[in-house]
């Protein structure tokens, strides 16, 4: 039985972070919707000239145009054995789409871990994360600093800053993030699909405790 699970928090909670580490740990294909969509724009597909205007002001690419996106990717063979999703589903009708096209291989999400930390320190996370261009690990100057300043441990290729990790829209983010994501909480919640971690410890405990989550939403 495939298993899908949604991660869920605010910008700079840590998603991608544990999504990189976890999804290994469990065998899961990685979908990060911001991933695809940054793809696309490196790409100057179509769909990332449509989505650049909306990532730079911090706001959220259309739901249609979003939920299609994320069905042609969970079609994918790699997603056979389930996802673990990272940014997705960001407003109650994108829930209601990945439940309905879940539906259609007669699976469910089986567990949604929401990372919660305080928004002055979502500010602090985001001006100094640095990105990989190749594979988009993510590192952060004081936190979780490369061996070499400006260079990927993992694939040597060099670190970026975000366009939209500038204090303007980092701050349109928050806002976007309470006005239409934060209300997924109770939606998964009154599912008794949610549990909360603190995303304020450190990165390992992070991963202990969602590790934790997961296999008991399985159990
Ligand atoms: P997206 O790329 O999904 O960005 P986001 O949700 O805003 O999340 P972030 O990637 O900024 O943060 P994160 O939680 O992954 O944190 P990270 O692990 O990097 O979306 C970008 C844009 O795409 C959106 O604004 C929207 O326009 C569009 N989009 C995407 N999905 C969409 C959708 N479904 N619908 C519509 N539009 C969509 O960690 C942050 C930093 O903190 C790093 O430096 C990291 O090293 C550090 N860190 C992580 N964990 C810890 C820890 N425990 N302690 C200390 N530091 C830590």
């Amino acid at each position: 039985m495939a298993r899908y699970i949604v991660l869920l928090g605010p910008p700079g909670a840590g998603k991608g972070t544990q999504a990189e580490i976890i999804s290994e740990k469990l065998g899961l294909a990685h979908i990060s919707s911001g991933d695809i969509f940054r793809e696309n724009l490196k790409a100057q597909t179509e769909l990332g000239q449509l989505a650049q205007g909306y990532m730079n002001r911090g706001e959220l690419v259309p739901d249609d145009v979003t939920i299609a996106m994320i069905r042609e990717r969970l079609q994918r063979p790699d997603c056979a054995e389930g996802a673990l999703l990272d940014g997705f589903p960001r407003t109650p009708k994108q829930a209601d789409a990945l439940a309905a096209m879940l539906s259609e291989t007669d699976s469910s999400v089986d567990c949604v871990p929401y990372i919660s930390v305080p928004a002055p320190i979502l500010v602090e996370r985001l001006s100094g994360r640095w990105t990989c261009r190749a594979e988009g690990h993510i590192y952060h100057t004081t936190f979780n600093p490369p061996v070499q300043p400006g260079i990927c441990d993992v694939d040597g290729s060099e670190l970026y800053q975000r366009d939209d990790d500038k204090p303007e829209t980092v701050s349109r983010r928050i806002d976007v993030y309470m006005e239409q994501t934060a209300p997924l909480i109770d939606y998964y919640r009154q599912r008794g699909l949610l549990a909360e971690i603190d995303g304020q410890q450190s990165i390992d405990e992070v991963t202990g405790q969602l590790l934790a989550a997961i296999l008991k939403g399985q159990a």
